[in-house]
């Protein structure tokens, strides 16, 4: 499918007869196990990747709409972020939504606002655009759905939701789908494309299927350095190559292992992956280090965990400091003890979030919005 096939110049709406209404979504974040890093053309990935989908770390979004009567060329949206109108979110989102006017013309004749928080903490450092612009995306494809026709069924619901949110972000295309997905063209995974992911949650070993990841917060600073720019130097990267073509072998890994529950290979590939992802900001060129002194801590603290006891728990990074810790249920007490007692003292206030797979995004009924 290219990537012009949602473009739809007959998706307009007549104003007078759209009521006012609202759609709202809950939609989670992902941590990846085989990294994306590294882009082309429209937010077109250069490598395969797959992640677990969470549960606990989302976002809720509302989004609300009536008909314009100055339809002007651009999209009017005000995006209220924890109650407050917030003008720089306001201004990405008007950007984002002006990009997809091509698949959704209507959206220049309504008037949008959009209503959206966390359920994590706001300062925590964890990356939120994941699960941001994926519930936005959810409400649009609800939106058309309202507006104009079902789609033929869920699963072309979820694809073209997938299909927006990558546009907004290239990693929240893999929010869409519970338990574990897919994105980039894999060659035995039937359906599996660049342009949207897809789902894996049926083909996940039941160990999997529960598995835990706590988030170490070892830092809740914004980072210094945008995935957006370390994605644009990965051009001039020198690994670049052997880099894109490692991640997809390790894609079609990855699938055998979770399809088999093999949890030494998981841990083996998944920390290679996301120390692989470091080095490869380390010999950016200009080089720069997200990574901080307390993660390499419970790197080292982890591992000798590891050693004396013989559990499966590993870590992942994403881009940044915090630490992500998988392992499956069977040993969430011990884990979960050793975190309190060995771990949250690396951690900036002792702050950690359990979470765990989940089953993805899920529509909720708005609520009245205020002020505005
Ligand atoms: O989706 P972006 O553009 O914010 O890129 C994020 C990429 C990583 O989180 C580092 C890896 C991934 O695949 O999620």
């Amino acid at each position: 499918m290219a990537s012009t096939d949602y473009h739809n110049a007959a998706l307009t709406v007549i104003s007078d007869e759209v009521s006012p209404g609202a759609l709202r979504w809950r939609s989670p974040s992902n941590i990846a196990l085989v990294k994306y890093w590294g882009k082309h053309g429209d937010q077109l990935p250069q490598n395969a990747s797959v992640s677990l989908t969470l549960d606990g770390a989302a976002t809720d979004t509302t989004l609300s709409y009536l008909a314009r009567r100055d339809s002007g060329s651009g999209v009017a949206v005000e995006l209220y972020f924890a109650g407050e109108l917030n003008p720089a979110f306001t201004d990405r989102t008007r950007k984002y939504l002006e990009r997809l006017l091509p698949v959704y013309p209507f959206l220049r004749q309504l008037a949008l606002r959009i209503d959206t928080d966390n359920t994590f903490p706001h300062s925590a450092g964890i990356a939120s655009s994941a699960s941001g612009m994926s519930a936005l995306a959810l409400c649009l494809v609800s939106l058309e759905e309202r507006l104009f026709k079902p789609l033929p069924d869920r699963a072309s619901f979820f694809r073209k939701a997938s299909y927006l949110s990558r546009l907004g972000s290239g990693s929240a295309c893999r929010s869409v789908y519970g338990g574990a997905a897919v994105w980039g063209k894999v060659g035995d995974l039937a359906g599996s494309s660049a342009e949207y992911a897809v789902p894996f949650a049926d083909e996940l070993h039941p160990v999997f299927q529960t598995y835990h990841d706590d988030i170490l917060l070892v830092s809740k600073t914004e980072k210094s350095v945008s995935s957006r720019a370390g994605h644009g130097l990965m051009e001039q990267n020198p690994y670049a190559p052997a880099r894109y073509e490692q991640a997809d072998r390790r894609t079609r890994e990855m699938l055998a292992i979770l399809r088999r529950g093999e949890l030494e290979k998981f841990m083996q590939v998944t920390e290679s992956e996301s120390l692989t992802l470091h080095a490869l900001m380390m010999s950016s060129q200009p080089s720069y280090t997200l990574i901080e002194p307390n993660t390499l801590h419970i790197i080292t603290t982890l591992r000798q965990f590891r050693k004396e006891t013989g559990h499966p728990v590993c870590f992942t990074l994403d881009a940044g400091p915090n630490v992500h810790l998988l392992y499956p249920d069977g040993i969430a007490t011990e884990v979960q003890r050793f975190v309190r007692d060995h771990l949250s003292p690396f951690c900036e206030d002792r702050a950690h979030l359990a979470d765990r797979v989940g089953n993805g995004p899920e529509q909720l009924v708005p609520q009245e919005t205020t002020g505005g």
